[in-house]
């Protein structure tokens, strides 16, 4: 952990517009998830739904740059992304209030992964010298 943290602390001044771009696109979901719990009921379970499709989207398109760049992280990286897509989808059809708990803990989710996955996958766009939002938008 230790190590990881001194890697990314290294690299992390030459790769800010690489990560921006991961931060950036998880504003826009986790404003989503503001809406939608502004909603209730059915209009909620919908919600949700197209929500967790949004976010299978993103986590497609990232798991095919680390396809392409042949992250080594890759399958640890996509396992975060299968659980909390697993986890969301078993909701979808239980309690709302156990939903809106679920959404409430989704902003700490994005942060932690951006973290520990988003990150390094952001260091490797950059060591792979891509332009900027040329593989990725
Ligand atoms: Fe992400
Ligand atoms: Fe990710």
């Amino acid at each position: 952990m230790g190590r990881a943290h001194a890697t990314l602390d290294k690299t992390a001044d030459d790769a800010p517009s690489d990560i921006a771009l991961f931060a950036e696109v998880h504003d826009v979901l986790l404003e989503q998830v503001a809406l939608l719990q502004e909603r209730s009921g059915p209009k909620m379970m919908a919600g949700l739904a197209e929500l967790i499709e949004d976010f299978a989207a993103d986590f497609a398109l990232e798991e095919g740059l680390m396809g392409v760049l042949e992250c080594k992280a890759r399958n640890q990286h996509a396992a975060q992304h299968d659980a909390l897509l697993h986890w969301l989808r078993s909701l979808l059809h239980g309690d709302e209030a156990v939903c809106r708990t679920a959404l409430d803990e989704l902003p700490a989710w994005f942060h932690w992964h951006l973290e520990t996955s988003d990150m390094a996958l952001a260091v490797a766009l950059h060591g792979a010298g891509s332009a900027q939002g040329k593989l990725f938008l």
